[in-house]
């Protein structure tokens, strides 16, 4: 018989800042697919997998990090916890409150946040707050508000969510039997690299690390923040990560690096990525693989890139971004042939 889904804090209880004894509120994250890409193998010349971070319950990796972040929120009698958030982290952290039955309040900036998420945030009952203001100043006001209110900050700078985190590099360790050589994975706020090389570190994995930020929203790769950034790749339109240092760290450490893909290769490997590998991500997600499409995998031999996202997260730019196009069609049956078998 096939075991249950185990919750990730039962999971990784040992490495994990939680007693058996402690409430933990999941909705059974973690474990997620690691699958292979053939077609993206076949072109880097290197064994390259997909670690499906999407098939999560809310649909991103943010709900690693989130059962750890809210179920500590719970053992401290938190009445409410808040985000500043591209969308995913608000997503998630209206679940797991939901769920928990507290309070979640959540800064998302104005018209940059993919439709999904914000149906998810909605649905879940926080409080969406719209500013008028991009996510690095709405982190600059919730760190402000939670620093003077008991409410607890449950963005990346809340160290269970790093820790949280960490389990998927304990996973794909797993999962590929200790032979990764190289990550390849978004970065936006820089809390996943993160938590990716602290869990590497603690169970003796040693891979490189490739980050990838937006050209528009690189401040990683330019060495200084970016007042404006601007990217298709909503959920990574970041200009002063918060953990640029641990970032910086963990891609030193690993003999890595950090570089920026275009909007136009992030697209690209959106779309291959869901045409030829039949894996439907959303446009952050898709910059691991097209950084490592662009840069190469530098003689690594097992390579995972990290699908942060589901692509259903932000229906809008799928629907502007694909090759394929709705055939009209009347409701007769020669129409309905010429439809389905003539020239397309
Ligand atoms: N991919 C997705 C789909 C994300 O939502 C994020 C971050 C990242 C990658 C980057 O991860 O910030 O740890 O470097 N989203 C945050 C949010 C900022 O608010 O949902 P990071």
């Amino acid at each position: 018989m096939t075991p249950p889904h185990v919750p990730l804090i039962e999971r990784w209880q040992e490495h994990l800042p939680f007693e058996a004894a402690d409430r933990v509120i999941t909705l059974q994250e973690g474990s997620t697919p690691v699958v292979r890409a053939p077609h993206v193998s076949e072109l880097v010349g290197a064994d390259v997998y997909l670690k499906l971070e999407g098939a999560n319950p809310t649909g991103s990796f943010k709900d690693r990090g989130m059962t750890c972040a809210v179920s500590a929120a719970v053992r401290d009698r938190a009445l409410a916890v808040m985000c500043a958030s591209t969308g995913n982290t608000a997503a998630s952290a209206a679940a797991y409150a939901a769920r928990a039955g507290i309070t979640c309040a959540v800064i998302v900036p104005e018209g940059k946040i993919a439709l999904g998420k914000l149906a998810q945030t909605l649905m879940h009952g926080a409080r969406v707050i719209s500013l008028q203001g991009n996510f690095d100043r709405a982190l600059e006001l919730v760190r402000e508000l939670t620093a003077t209110h008991p409410i607890v900050l449950v963005n990346s700078v809340n160290e269970y969510r790093i820790e949280g985190q960490k389990t998927a590099a304990f996973e794909l360790d797993v999962d590929l039997a200790g032979e990764l050589d190289l990550l390849c994975i978004p970065v936006g706020n820089a809390g996943n690299i993160t938590s990716y090389w602290r869990g590497f570190k603690e169970v003796g994995a040693a891979p490189r690390l490739f980050g990838f930020q937006a050209a528009g929203a690189a401040p990683l790769v330019l060495g200084h923040p970016v007042e404006h950034p601007e990217t298709v790749a909503s959920a990574i339109r970041i200009g002063k990560p918060v953990r640029w240092e641990d970032a910086m760290n963990a891609v030193t450490e690993s003999r890595g690096a950090i570089r920026a893909v275009s909007d136009a290769e992030i697209l690209a490997a959106y779309r291959l990525l869901a045409a030829r590998e039949g894996v439907f991500c959303e446009p952050a997600s898709a910059a691991a693989v097209a950084g490592l499409v662009k840069y190469g995998a530098e003689g690594a031999e097992t390579v995972a890139c990290v699908l942060t996202g589901r692509g259903l997260k932000d229906p809008d730019t799928a629907i502007a971004n694909n090759d394929g196009r709705i055939i009209q069609c009347e409701a007769r049956s020669d129409a309905i042939e010429e439809a389905v078998l003539g020239e397309p």
